[in-house]
C-alpha cells in the first residue's frame, strides 16, 4: 500500500514527527510504500472561494499557482492519506487547514451548478496526532472535524492514533507510545487488527 503523508508539524524533530518515524519504520517492514511532504515547506494559499475548480470535473482546476497541485497529484496517486499534525487550538495546523480547504473543494465536484464527482472517492484517510491535553480533550474534535470531512468526501475513515505530549520539561516519546505506533501501522496495513 502506498502512503502519502502530509506533516503538518513545524518542528522537523517535534513530538509528531518522532510518533510519525515509529510508524513509518514499521509502515515499511509491512511491505508498504510512503511519500511524505513536510506542509511547512510548500506554499499553500487559503481557498478564495472562486469556484473555478468547479468548471471542469476531470482536473484539480484551481486557478492559484502555488504547490497544491503537486499536493493533489501526490494524493490521488496513494491508497492511503495520513494526516500527521500537532493538534493547535484544537484543530490541525495552518497550513494542514488551508490544505484541506483546498482539497475539499477541489477534489469534490459539488460546488457548481450540478454535483459532479469525488475525485478522491473510496480512499483510506488516517490521523497521527499528538496534543497537551490528553487525547479525549485535545483530539476530540480534530476527530470528529475529519470524520465528518470524510464522509462528505467519500473517503474511508480509518481511525486516529493520538499521543499525549506531557509538557516541554519530559522526553515525548516511550517504548509504550512506539508500541502504539507500530501497531496503527500494522493496523493500517491490514495484517493486524488495532488492540488499543
Ligand atoms: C500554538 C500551539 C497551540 C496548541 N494548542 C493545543 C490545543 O488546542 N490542544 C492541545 O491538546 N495541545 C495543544 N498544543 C500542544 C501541542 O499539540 C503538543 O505540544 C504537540 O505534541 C506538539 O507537537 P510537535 O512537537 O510536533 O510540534 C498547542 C501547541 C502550540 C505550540
Amino acid at each position: 500500500m502506498n502512503c502519502c503523508v502530509l506533516q503538518g508539524s513545524p518542528r522537523k524533530d517535534g513530538n509528531t514527527e518522532q510518533l510519525l518515524n515509529s510508524f513509518l519504520a514499521e509502515w515499511i517492514v509491512c511491505g508498504n510504500t510512503y511519500k511524505k511532504i513536510w506542509l511547512y515547506e510548500k506554499q499553500i494559499l487559503p481557498c478564495i472561494a472562486c469556484r473555478k475548480c468547479q468548471q471542469d470535473w476531470s482536473v484539480f482546476g484551481c486557478q492559484q499557482r502555488d504547490d497544491m497541485q503537486y499536493i493533489f497529484d501526490t494524493i490521488l496517486a496513494c491508497d492511503l492519506i495520513l494526516l500527521a499534525t500537532p493538534i493547535y487550538s484544537w484543530y490541525c495546523t495552518p497550513p494542514m487547514k488551508a490544505m484541506l480547504d483546498r482539497l475539499v473543494y477541489g477534489m469534490n465536484k459539488y460546488y457548481g451548478e450540478r454535483k459532479g464527482p469525488a475525485l478522491w472517492e473510496g480512499k483510506y484517510l488516517a490521523l497521527l496526532t499528538t496534543c497537551g491535553y490528553p487525547p479525549g480533550k485535545g483530539a476530540d474534535l480534530w476527530t470528529q472535524g475529519m470524520q465528518r470531512y470524510c464522509k462528505h468526501s467519500k473517503l474511508v475513515f480509518q481511525g486516529i492514533l493520538a499521543e499525549h505530549d506531557h509538557g516541554y520539561q519530559s522526553t515525548f516519546m516511550t517504548e509504550e507510545k512506539a508500541l502504539h505506533a507500530r501497531q496503527f501501522a500494522r493496523f493500517l496495513s491490514g495484517k493486524a487488527e488495532r488492540s488499543k
